[in-house]
Formats: structure tokens, sequence, C-alpha cells
């Protein structure tokens, strides 16, 4: 049976997962970094952990006979996306990235786009504002310097330890998330702007189309680029390609 390593840690690698293990016929494991406490359940067998860079992944891909490698983690998680990158050019094993296109503005929309964190927390601006902040725990760190503003912060987990600022009120919570309950949320906090990653997809949306409907503006965090990595946007394209994948290496006598 055809072995396939799929990095998860997204909701499209656990649906992929699903639509391979229904199929039968093939050896699917599905890899999480191990970041979420309580990981929901995948419907093929999953592995925890770091492969230890793109060397570890390279010696995993080999020790493990992987025959085809598929990157379904999230478009910000560039540092394992260019490791698959380099270990599937290192091993020569077929590969692709299923990446979820980018939101992209509409009208309405009160987009300000910037490239990091650091410059996320400096758009907000001097004066103190309601923010709400939709990013992975780990990330909060730039927000230290900027004591002035109230935040509502958003995570799966706990932020652990709490940021030391004085105003800010945590809530730990897994989407998908509607645009009526965020609206809802960024309502009874008073939230001023957002700020955000731009995750693609429909189940971070809602923040998005909450705050285009209550006029206020989303500092967008830009997408990272990750050089040399083909790739397909949706699950049907990613199945697509591994069938013609397989298909061209039974042909070859692979
Ligand atoms: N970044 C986000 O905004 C975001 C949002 C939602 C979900 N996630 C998910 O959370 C995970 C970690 O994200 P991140 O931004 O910390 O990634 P990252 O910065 O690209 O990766 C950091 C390190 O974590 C390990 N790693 C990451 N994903 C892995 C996977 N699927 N399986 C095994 N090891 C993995 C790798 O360690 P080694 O070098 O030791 O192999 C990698 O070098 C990803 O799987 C991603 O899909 C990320």
């Amino acid at each position: 049976m055809p072995r396939i390593l799929i990095l998860g840690g997204t909701t499209e690698a656990r649906l992929l997962g699903e639509r391979l293990a229904k199929r039968g016929g093939l050896d699917v494991t599905l890899s999480l970094a191990g970041r979420t406490a309580a990981p929901v359940p995948h419907a093929v067998p999953v592995r925890v952990g770091g492969f230890g860079g793109a060397a570890g992944l390279a010696d995993y891909l080999a020790a493990e006979r992987i025959d085809v490698l598929i990157d379904a983690t999230h478009p910000y998680a560039t540092v394992i996306s260019q490791n698959a990158v380099a270990a599937a050019h290192a091993t020569g094993v077929p590969f692709v990235a299923l990446l979820r296109p980018a939101w992209r503005a509409v009208a309405g929309d009160r987009w300000i786009e910037v490239n990091d964190t650091h410059a996320a927390v400096s758009a907000i601006g001097v004066q103190g504002r309601s923010v709400f902040v939709a990013l992975g725990r780990n990330e909060l760190a730039p927000f230290k310097d900027a004591p002035q503003h109230r935040y509502l912060v958003r995570s799966v987990d706990p932020v652990e330890p709490p940021l030391p600022l004085p105003h800010v009120t945590y809530i730990t919570a897994r989407g998908p998330f509607s645009e009526a309950d965020d609206r809802a949320l960024m309502t009874a906090h008073g939230i001023e702007v957002v700020i955000a990653k731009n995750s693609g997809g429909n189940a971070a949306y809602g923040k998005i189309a909450a705050a285009r409907t209550l006029g206020i503006d989303v500092i967008l965090v830009r997408r990272p680029v990750v050089a040399d990595a083909p790739a397909v946007e949706t699950i049907d394209a990613a199945v697509a390609w591994l069938d013609h994948t397989l298909t061209s290496a039974v042909a070859r006598g692979v």
C-alpha cells in the first residue's frame, strides 16, 4: 500500500485524512506539532511532535518509506513548510502543499495590511483602543509594548503565563466561528479594531465579516510566502494530484 504522510494541524488536513481513510488502499499517517492540549480526533493514525528540522523530516521519510508527502499545515506555519520542501527535494519523495486561498477584501472592508505582529501592534495607534486579538497564543509577546489598549484575546488553549498587561480579557474557544457570534462578541466588548492573520477558509472568517458589518478596522498580518512549494488550493485538487502521482508511479514501475 502506498504510504502517505500528511503534515497537519488544520481542518483541511483532517478532512483530507478522512477522505483518504474512506477510500482505503492507502497507508496514511497524519503528523501534528503537538501545539494543542486536546487535538480533535482524526480518521487516520496520528503521530505527534517535531521531526528535528528538514534533515529530521528527510530521515523520517526514508525510515518510514513514505511514498508521498502532503503539507497541509496552516498558511502561517512556514518553518515546517520550508522543511517539507527541503526534505522532499532531498529524498525525491513526491510533494504538494495544500494551501487554502487567502481572503480578498470586498466592499466595506477596512483592512490595514502589515508584515508582522510588531507592525500590527504599531498600527493600533497611540490612543488606547479596544482590540480583538485573534492570533496564536505564542504570537502575543509584541503586545507587551502597547499597554494603553484594552485587549480581548481568543485562543484555543489558555495563554500561559498571562500577558503582563493591565487590561486583557481571555477567551478560550475553538472555531468555526460564525459572523453572528463574532459580531455579538465584538459588540459586547466594545471592540474598535481586530487583529488577525489572513488564514483563508470559512472557519475563521466570522470576525472579518463581523468587522465589515460593524464598520471597524481589521489589521491583517500578511501571509508569508514559502518558496518553491508546488501547491493546490482544495482537498479535491489534492486528491486529484495524489491519484495522478500514484498512477504515474505505477506506470513507471516504482
Ligand atoms: N501558525 C499558525 O498560525 C497556525 C494556526 C493554526 C494551526 N497551526 C498548526 O500548528 C502547527 C504548528 O504551527 P507553527 O506555526 O508553530 O509551525 P512552524 O513555525 O512552521 O513550525 C515550527 C516547528 O514545529 C514543528 N512542526 C510544525 N508543524 C508540524 C507538524 N504538522 N508535524 C510535526 N511537526 C511540526 C516542526 O519542528 P521540527 O523542526 O522539529 O520538525 C517545525 O520546525 C502546524 O502543524 C500548523 O498547521 C498553525
